[in-house]
């Protein structure tokens, strides 16, 4: 898919801006802090509803308004798809799809797929457990709107359990109703850990070649689930190990006010040649890891959708040497990709192909010609 147009108003410190691209490769080249992560926000916006640097949205709304809109308009194989968010300061999200109003942020799901690749990726691999859940769910609910809409309701249902165990220490004779939230919890557990180890898969799959052919062959790559529920089996059969694990952790979990089992509390470990990355890789080997990643990313979003998705690297290059530029470049042959930088000769290998550059300039974009 290819985005044709972005329309910003108020969206951090875009006023008012208006984009049209025609090309396959677009650069943002500009100054640190002139807003050309503000540009990618934006489309991550309207591709997963939200920002991905931070969990409240009016920080995103400009300093002294009350309201911001994004537009974008994509061209997919068949017809286009226009998605359109409204922020406002005393009112929920609004998002239309094609003129449309959706009800659920899940709705939006799957119009337009974007990977996005930073340098704060790396944290993927450094960073705590948290990190890697959260780009699992990222990445599953965007191909896969079923898997948002259990992850909330488990996160529902997670945030109930927790108020009711606090409650019975507190009432005792709470512990009646614990067995309905154990249920609940894992049924839709069970359906996120069965989803998770699926995607998991696929993405080894993938991404251990990509990463093989970076590195010349020298590094197997590996992806291991570690969930806090035994993955084994279908949903059923996970639903009910899940259930028992609950049960087995009860009086644990009463003690200490807090679910203490759950895919609230899975992890994923990156390894080559059979080490942890996370403790033993070098800062080299990490951000090949998360290359691999990404460019596995866009080849199952691209099969399970039949539409490549928009390639969104932030600052990335400068970061690479020039044989992972290359690998990188190469392997997006027709994604349309979006580079921002701050110096353009950091971007390599521009040969044969066509693209447009725009300047940023606090808050202001023109093309370069
Ligand atoms: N809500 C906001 N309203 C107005 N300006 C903002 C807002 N949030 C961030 N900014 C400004 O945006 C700029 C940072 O933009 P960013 O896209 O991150 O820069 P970069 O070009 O380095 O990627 C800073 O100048 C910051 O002051
Ligand atoms: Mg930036």
């Amino acid at each position: 898919m290819y985005l044709k147009e972005l329309t910003l108003h108020n969206f951090r410190n875009y006023a008012r801006l208006n984009l049209t691209f025609e090309s396959d490769m677009i650069l943002l080249v500009g100054q640190n802090a002139q807003g050309k992560t503000n540009i990618l926000e934006s489309i991550v916006y309207t591709c997963t509803g939200r920002s991905h640097r931070t969990s409240r949205d009016r920080e995103v709304i400009r300093w002294g308004e009350d309201f911001a809109y994004i537009k974008a308009v994509v061209e997919k194989r068949i017809g286009k798809n226009i998605i359109e968010i409204g922020l406002d300061t005393n009112r929920k999200k609004m998002i239309n799809i094609n003129g449309t109003s959706a009800k659920r942020l899940g709705e939006l799901m799957g119009n337009i797929n974007g990977v996005l690749f930073s340098p704060e990726d790396l944290r993927l691999i450094k960073d705590g457990p948290a990190e890697r859940r959260r780009f699992l769910d990222m990445e599953i609910s965007q191909i896969m709107p079923k898997y948002f809409y259990r992850l909330q309701q488990y996160n529902r249902v997670l945030a109930q359990r927790n108020d009711l165990l606090k409650d019975i220490n507190r009432q005792p004779s709470l512990i009646k109703s614990l067995d309905v939230w154990n249920e609940q919890l894992a049924l839709s557990g069970a359906y996120i850990i069965f989803k998770r180890n699926e995607f998991i898969e696929e993405l080894m799959k993938i991404s251990r070649e990509i990463h093989s052919s970076i590195t010349f062959g020298k590094e197997i790559l590996d992806i291991i689930y570690k969930p806090s529920i035994p993955h084994e089996g279908g949903v059923d059969e996970i639903a009910k190990n899940f259930l028992e694990i609950l049960k087995s952790s009860e009086q644990k979990d009463i003690d200490r006010g807090i679910t203490s089992k759950g895919c609230h509390r899975d992890d994923i470990i990156f390894m080559i040649n059979n080490t942890d990355t996370r403790i033993y890789g070098s800062q080299g080997q990490q951000r090949t890891v998360v290359l691999s990643l990404k460019l596995s990313e866009i080849e199952i979003m691209e099969r399970l959708t039949g539409e490549a998705p928009i390639l969104l690297l932030d600052d990335v290059m400068s970061e690479l040497d020039e044989h992972r530029q290359k690998m990188l470049l190469d392997s997006i042959g027709k994604v349309q990709t979006i580079i921002t930088t701050t110096d353009i000769r950091d971007v390599s290998m521009m040969d044969g192909r066509q693209y447009e550059v725009y300047r940023v300039d606090n808050g202001n974009v023109w093309r370069q010609l």
